[in-house]
């Protein structure tokens, strides 16, 4: 077997916890074989690294390797990107172009936020998979490619797959060779290592000495629940390196960086398996709930920009008046809990001036200071990062296609 810790130096991977090692040694074991690899993790754990673990001891180290960001890329230009076009397939196809796979015959591919393909492109994804074949867009030719296919995906495949989202059966194919990454939060010793090594390189970036934890503020960074993981621990040590003048960082300090610090989490760093599903189970259900919630408001508007047209009837009598009074309410308080932003409550302010709708003002104006809250965050995050959307949309936690779809939505310029 390869040396575990030659491997992480080569790597850069910190950690020595259980669950590291057994995602390192499988990467390991399954890199000379072509078998795909499916690579889930939540987000900030380090998956990004494994496929270049395995594209590194595989025998086709010397083909290319190439990673896509399967979210960041338009619906309408993804099957383009990655099978090519032809000369003429679409306006602005002014030559033959090659895609992906045929770029990378002989090597990896690394299909990044692979939940996040569309439907038309996983049928050819498939077909790839299952017989090396592929057909330029705009083409009826077959074409034939030899490609390790690596994806990654955080849990919403699964979710995908109930929503009838993602192809059941392209995830199975995916997912010859499944590798875990685990949360942060299981990994208990290794969290200081990290924090360690992130303050020794940022104290030699910035050129100062490194911040240090004091006893109880360390007992705080192992017991957090870290839910960005690696990349939150990363963001933060950079944060109070370069913000806090003096080094030695204690309990106080360390909780300002901590969102959501509840400051009572029981000792115990590692979680028991039945919780751990339990938790993305929760999550997925937040996730329904949340869409739900997008739909809901998306046929109130629906509703009430009909009404507005007058091409429904609605005789506001009693009752009428108190459900829609409950809709109002409904929605300003939607809004304290969540910061998706909708026309809804502008909406039902405008309708008909009714008098018996009191708190029509206060709705009307909360509604405008959302959008523009919004904007105003989007336009920040893509100034922080000089307009590369990929980070700015990871700082806002949204997708990047959202974050693409919102840009055009209130048409900032950038
Ligand atoms: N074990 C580790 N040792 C050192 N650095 C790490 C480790 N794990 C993650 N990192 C660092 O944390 C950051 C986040 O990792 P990465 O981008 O691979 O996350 P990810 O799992 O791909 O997240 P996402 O699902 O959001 O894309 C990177 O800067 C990476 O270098
Ligand atoms: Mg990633």
């Amino acid at each position: 077997m390869k040396d575990l810790q030659s491997i992480k130096q080569r790597f850069g991977i910190i950690g020595n916890y259980s669950g590291l090692n057994r995602a390192i040694d499988i990467a390991v074991q399954v890199a000379p074989t072509d078998l795909s690899v499916l690579i889930t993790g939540e987000s900030g754990t380090g998956k990004e690294v494994f496929p270049q673990i395995i594209h590194q001891f595989s025998a086709r180290k010397h083909g290319q390797y190439i990673a896509v960001n399967c979210g960041a890329i338009p619906e309408g230009t993804i099957d383009s990107e990655l099978f090519g076009h032809e000369k003429g397939s679409f306006t602005g196809a002014t030559e033959n172009r090659k895609g992906y796979f045929e770029v990378a015959d002989g090597g990896t591919i690394f299909l990044d936020e692979v939940a996040e393909l569309p439907l038309s492109t996983q049928v050819r994804l498939l077909r790839v998979l299952e017989t090396g074949e592929f057909i330029r867009v705009g083409s009826s030719k077959v074409h034939k490619t030899n490609v390790r296919v690596i994806a990654a995906s955080n849990t919403d495949v699964v979710m995908a797959i109930e929503r009838d989202k993602f192809r059941e059966d392209l995830f199975y194919r995916l997912n010859t060779v499944p590798i875990k990454i685990p949360a942060l939060n299981e990994r208990g010793d290794d969290i200081f290592l990290l924090f360690r090594k992130f303050a020794v390189d940022f104290a030699e970036k910035y050129r100062m000495p490194a911040i240090r934890l004091s006893n109880e503020a360390k007992n705080i960074l192992m017991n957090y629940s870290w839910p960005g993981n690696v990349r939150q621990l990363k963001n933060i040590t950079e944060q109070i390196s370069i913000i806090e003048s003096e080094r030695e960082i204690n309990v106080e300090t360390l909780r300002a960086y901590l969102p959501d610090y509840t400051g009572v989490k029981l000792p115990a760093i590692i979680k028991k398996e039945d919780e751990k599903s339990f938790s993305s189970e929760r999550e997925i259900l937040y996730k329904i709930l949340f869409d739900m919630k997008g739909d809901m408001n998306d046929l109130k508007k629906l509703v009430f920009d009909l009404i507005q047209r007058g091409e429904i009837d609605i005789n506001f009598h009693e009752d009428n008046s108190g459900v829609i009074k409950n809709l109002f309410r409904e929605a300003r308080n939607e809004k304290k809990v969540a910061s998706v932003s909708d026309n809804t409550a502008s909406d039902f302010s405008t309708l008909h001036g009714r008098t018996d709708i009191q708190d029509t003002e206060e709705v009307f104006e909360e509604s405008l200071s959302l959008a523009g809250k919004e904007v105003e965050m989007i336009k920040k995050a893509l100034e922080k990062y000089n307009g590369k959307r990929k980070l700015a949309a990871r700082e806002l936690g949204i997708s990047e296609r959202t974050l693409y779809r919102k840009i055009k939505e209130y048409e900032i310029e950038m």
